[in-house]
């Protein structure tokens, strides 16, 4: 961890280039799941497609920058997964509070459940972090009394996948293709507004916005 940190100190430094900014921005996307001490690591994923925008916190899992594509991964019984299948235009919110850079990216979200394609991500994450799929009760569900929504007879330390397997076929994995990066940074000497969009073979528009 503290190998990504130091390699990524610098990042943020030039705040009146587009390019490096641009670059600086995918480099600690890409560190981000990496690094449990970078904002980065929790965005805020919106979506928009019922009554009210909805948005909730979430574990950035993988960032591909050269297809500009980041990862998350949920529980495909949730009610954003139906969401996101209806309406696939979503809105993802990022601030690191020691580099003091916000980011906000547009994308297009796909929800990936089937096995080969989802396989990557669950055999790289801890069991801590698959446990949840074990829950007997699609999340949200109304319970009649307190609920951890874990099965009773699950122990205290996941200690093998096999333990894990039953919660597979609530794994799965979001993938958003980003159509538009704003950032924000942050300096005592003035702050720096950015906005990029994208298409399929590169950066289409690179613009500073009035911070
Ligand atoms: C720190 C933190 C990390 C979270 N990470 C995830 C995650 O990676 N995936 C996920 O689906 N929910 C995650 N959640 C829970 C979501 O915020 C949300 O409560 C849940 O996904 C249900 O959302 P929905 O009802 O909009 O579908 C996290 C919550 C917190 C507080």
């Amino acid at each position: 961890m503290s190998s990504v940190r130091s390699s990524n100190a610098e990042l943020f430094s030039d705040c009146d280039d587009l390019g490096v900014i641009e670059s600086d921005c995918w480099k600690l996307l890409a560190a981000a799941p990496h690094d449990r001490d970078c904002g980065w690591r929790l965005p805020v994923l919106a979506t928009f497609g019922e009554q009210v925008p909805r948005q909730r916190t979430v574990v950035l899992r993988a960032v591909d920058p050269e297809s500009r594509q980041i990862f998350c991964h949920t529980d495909v019984r949730s009610p954003k997964v139906k969401v996101i299948r209806d309406h696939p235009l979503v809105s993802w919110l990022f601030y690191d509070a020691s580099r003091q850079v916000q980011l906000q990216l547009v994308g297009e979200a796909t929800v990936q459940t089937a096995e080969p394609e989802t396989d990557w991500l669950w055999q790289q994450e801890p069991a801590a972090s698959l446990q949840g799929y074990l829950a007997p009760y699609p999340p949200g569900t109304v319970r009649p009394h307190c609920e951890t929504n874990l099965p009773a007879d699950m122990p205290t330390k996941m200690s093998s996948r096999e333990e894990l397997a039953p919660g597979r076929e609530n794994f799965a994995v979001l993938c958003s293709s980003i159509k538009n990066l704003e950032a924000l940074i942050l300096r005592p000497n003035g702050n720096r507004r950015v906005v990029y969009s994208y298409t399929g073979s590169g950066v289409a528009s690179a613009d500073w916005l009035a911070p």
